[in-house]
């Protein structure tokens, strides 16, 4: 399953949880299930202010009346309440109300949930953004056309760029006039500058394919699908050549759109007619 699928599933799924442990914490204390077990049960209790033949079949007011008898004894009068003047309202100690061991509790799991929670969000938003400029998945600015392709040239290998995962390498200029009838017009423009972006990424089963340096094609280790310096299939298992990334030269700077993959030429497309200039990395297969 895809990583934005997943994400896709457990976000509302997490959200979900979270209303409905809000939704139950609210509801315990609105119905008064938040009692504890210990209170629940005393309240089960026979009132010691009550005959043993009263008891289950009274309400609280009585219990409470029967209480307030029991305090005062037979035949006691009752104070009569006289005025007094009004007492100035202190403001209680917040510090001497404190909280209750429950609420502490289930302030502390809802506190933590929500940090829970909002940190996963997080996560999945840097996720999920967009990469607009640099690495993978943005333009990226690889520099000079000329120092690519002498470098390439010189040490007889492609200019690999880690950040983007693909490789640069010269597209021979006997070869343009062949590609145009071939490649997609999204590469034609790099082409014909003389470059060529590969995608590390074998189209067989997604291994990155490695340069060969004895037989100057690309050969890749799972399974042994080869390519020649400018991607076109071998041999092997893959369905296709190397796929490719669009170039863009502009003031002979070198621009490559890792944005936009484009699939590789199809099998039997030799534009540069290049063979093996020496022994394999990897056998390749008959396919
Ligand atoms: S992944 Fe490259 S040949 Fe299978």
């Amino acid at each position: 399953m895809e990583g934005t699928t997943v994400l896709t599933i457990a976000i509302p799924v997490l959200v979900a949880l979270g209303a409905l442990v809000l939704f139950t914490t609210s509801r315990r204390r609105d119905t008064g299930a938040a009692l504890s077990r210990e209170a629940r049960k005393r309240d089960r209790s026979p009132s010691p202010f009550l005959e043993d033949d009263q008891a289950g079949a009274v309400s609280g007011r009585e219990v409470e009346l029967a209480a307030a008898r029991a305090g005062r004894g037979p035949g006691t009068d009752i104070e009569p309440v006289r005025p007094s003047a009004p007492v100035a309202y202190v403001p209680p100690d917040p510090e001497f109300i404190g909280v209750t061991r429950r609420q502490f509790f289930n302030r502390s799991i809802i506190a933590m949930f929500g940090l829970g929670l909002s940190g996963f969000g997080a996560a999945c938003l840097a996720f999920l953004w967009p990469t607009l400029k640099g690495g993978f998945g943005g333009t990226i600015t690889v520099g000079k056309l000329e120092d690519i392709l002498s470098e390439a040239t010189t040490a007889r290998e492609p200019f690999y760029v880690s950040e983007g995962r693909f490789y640069l390498n010269p597209f021979p200029s006997s070869a343009i006039s062949t590609a145009q009838s071939v490649y997609s017009d999204a590469v034609l423009p790099g082409i014909e500058q003389g470059v060529i972006a590969l995608y590390q990424k074998c189209p067989h089963l997604g291994c990155r394919v490695p340069w060969c340096d004895t037989s100057q094609w690309f050969e890749c280790g799972c399974h042994g699908s080869q390519y020649n310096r400018v991607g076109e299939k071998k041999g092997g298992p893959a369905p296709r050549g190397m796929d490719m990334f669009p170039v863009s030269v502009a003031g002979g700077t070198v621009s490559v759109d890792t944005g936009l993959v484009i699939q590789g030429v199809p099998i039997g497309t030799n534009s540069t007619g290049q063979e093996a200039e020496g022994p394999h990395c990897v056998s390749g297969g008959s396919h």
